[in-house]
């Protein structure tokens, strides 16, 4: 039996894909340097396979075997780390007589411009594709959200098997069908994957999905802090907390995880399990690619980029240790029982809108790139496949996706009547809740940096007008004027005695 596809790397996520695609009816050839995780995966399958059916996994000793065991053109999925691995594997590919119509698809979190290279440097030795995969673990295993691009007649090609294996919403509702069992996938609903556009765009939207992602985290873990620290809260009840909140319109994925960590007990101590896990947070990358892209473009994202500030700060534990008895802050509050409901119902509006934000500017920041890309990106599209699979699934995905059907050219999030309306009605809350963690000297990063984005979209007139004079005054750098065309520059003779303006 020749198989449909090949997986190359069977690390957590290559193995759990590759078990997907078999539960979805493909014969799936599998390598791996390390063999044991090889005949771990075959093994895997034997047993998770219905009784009296047929093998859907075969191992390959060396990728010559594997290219010999598939179906032509062929189709490869690698699954290895990002950046060096990808080339090492392809160029063995190459060595192993991978032909020119074959399609080889990277599933990492590959750097998107890396990918843009990699289609044109293999161009003639086989179709390099792409297909960012979002979901972990158990979303490779039981439907991830998938953002494939490149070759169009590639992706035709692989569609009916990435739109097997993705996660899937029901289409009258929008949420996530979920039903983890090996044996029975989900076959019904609408598939979260779909083909985002030329090299690189797939991995550019995935990139952003992590920055939002970053935010979204962040938000919750400054949400606990002020909860545990100015409130009192532990960890049990705030995971009640987090729970009610996750009945509501801050429903995703990452609160009801979170809910469930606060409410794990440490196997050791029986204390928390939160309470024993060091607080320094580790990062790979993604997220801070995503704060470059936004520097570079000039598309504003403060709260994706200070979520990535917030992963640094937490590393250094050291320093934060000597400044914790160095410099002073306010003296603790106490709250009634009333006053503490009310901090927590503010806290839930401020959380809501500043994810609204975060995720504002991801949208922005993914138009933004496919101007300057030439991209045609559906961001209604984007919206509906990260309903389901991926990390960042909330509730609140389906309004995006409404506000995108609506208009496909929102400049932002902010300009949908359903957001701008929403935030305005909880925006008071938010700030209350923003001056509560400044007056306890509780941080709050990128709940209070999504209130400064808010406040500068909303100002009609900002103090660059000052900043254009400054740079004027030391560097002559000019400005335009409010009562003279846009892009007519002016520049005062800030140095001479009779100060004088000239057009330039
Ligand atoms: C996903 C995740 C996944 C992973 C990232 C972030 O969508 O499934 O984003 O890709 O969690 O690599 O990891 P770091 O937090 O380590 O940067």
């Amino acid at each position: 039996q020749q198989s449909h596809v090949g997986v190359i790397g069977l690390g957590v996520m290559g193995k759990n894909l590759a078990l997907n695609i078999a539960d979805n009816g493909y014969h799936v050839a599998v390598f791996d340097l390390d063999t044991p995780k090889v005949n771990a995966a075959v093994a895997q399958e034997e047993s998770e396979r219905k009784a009296g059916t047929a093998p859907r996994m075969q191992s390959c000793n060396n990728l010559t075997e594997m290219l010999a065991k598939l179906v032509e053109p062929r189709v490869i999925v690698l699954s290895v780390p990002a950046g060096g691995p990808v080339d090492g594997v392809c160029k063995s590919l190459i060595e192993a007589g991978i032909e020119a119509n074959d399609i080889v698809i990277d599933t990492g979190n590959s750097l998107w411009t890396d990918t843009v290279e990699r289609e044109a440097r293999y161009k003639d030795k086989f179709v390099f594709f792409s297909s960012a995969v979002s979901g972990g673990e158990v979303g490779a295993r039981f439907g991830p959200s998938l953002m494939p691009s490149g070759d169009e007649k590639a992706w035709r090609y692989v569609e009916p098997i990435w739109k097997a294996i993705a996660a899937k919403v029901d289409s009258v509702t929008g949420l996530p069908i979920e039903r983890f069992e090996p044996g029975n996938p989900v076959t019904e609903g609408e598939p979260c994957a779909t083909y985002i556009g030329p090299a690189g765009s797939g991995h550019y939207v995935k990139m952003v999905h992590n920055g939002i992602e970053y935010a979204d985290m962040q938000l919750i873990c400054e949400a606990y802090q002020l909860l545990s620290d100015g409130l009192g809260m532990s960890a049990h009840d705030i995971g009640d907390v987090f729970n009610g909140w996750n009945k509501g319109i801050l429903n995703s994925y990452l609160m009801g995880i979170s809910a469930e960590v606060l409410q794990q007990d440490d196997p050791l101590t029986g204390k928390p399990l939160v309470e024993m896990i060091l607080d320094k947070a580790g990062q790979k990358g993604t997220g801070l690619w995503t704060a470059v892209s936004s520097l570079q473009i000039g598309c504003p994202a403060p709260t994706i980029a200070e979520a990535v500030y917030a992963r640094a700060v937490s590393t250094q534990k050291n320093l934060r240790m000597q400044l914790s008895s160095k410099l002073a802050g306010p003296a603790p509050v106490s709250f009634s029982d009333a006053e503490k409901a009310e901090f927590i119902a503010n806290l839930e509006d401020a959380l809501y809108c500043a994810k609204v934000c975060c995720y504002a500017q991801g949208f922005q920041l993914m138009a933004m790139n496919a101007k300057e890309q030439n991209w045609s990106l559906d961001f209604a599209e984007i919206a509906k496949i990260w309903r389901a699979g991926c990390i960042i699934r909330a509730t609140f995905l389906q309004s995006i996706t409404k506000a995108y059907q609506e208009d496909a050219n929102l400049a932002n999030l902010l300009m949908a009547d359903t957001f701008s309306q929403t935030l305005s009605k909880k925006h008071l809350n938010w700030r209350k809740t923003v001056a509560a963690s400044v007056m306890q000297g509780i941080p709050a990063p990128c709940i209070s940096s999504a209130i400064a984005y808010y406040d500068s979209y909303r100002c009609e007139t900002l103090p660059a007008n000052l900043l254009q004079g400054q740079r004027d005054f030391f560097g002559s750098h000019t400005f335009e004027r409010t009562d003279k065309p846009a892009g007519e520059k002016y520049h005062l003779d800030w140095s001479a005695k009779q100060r004088t303006l000239s057009k330039v």
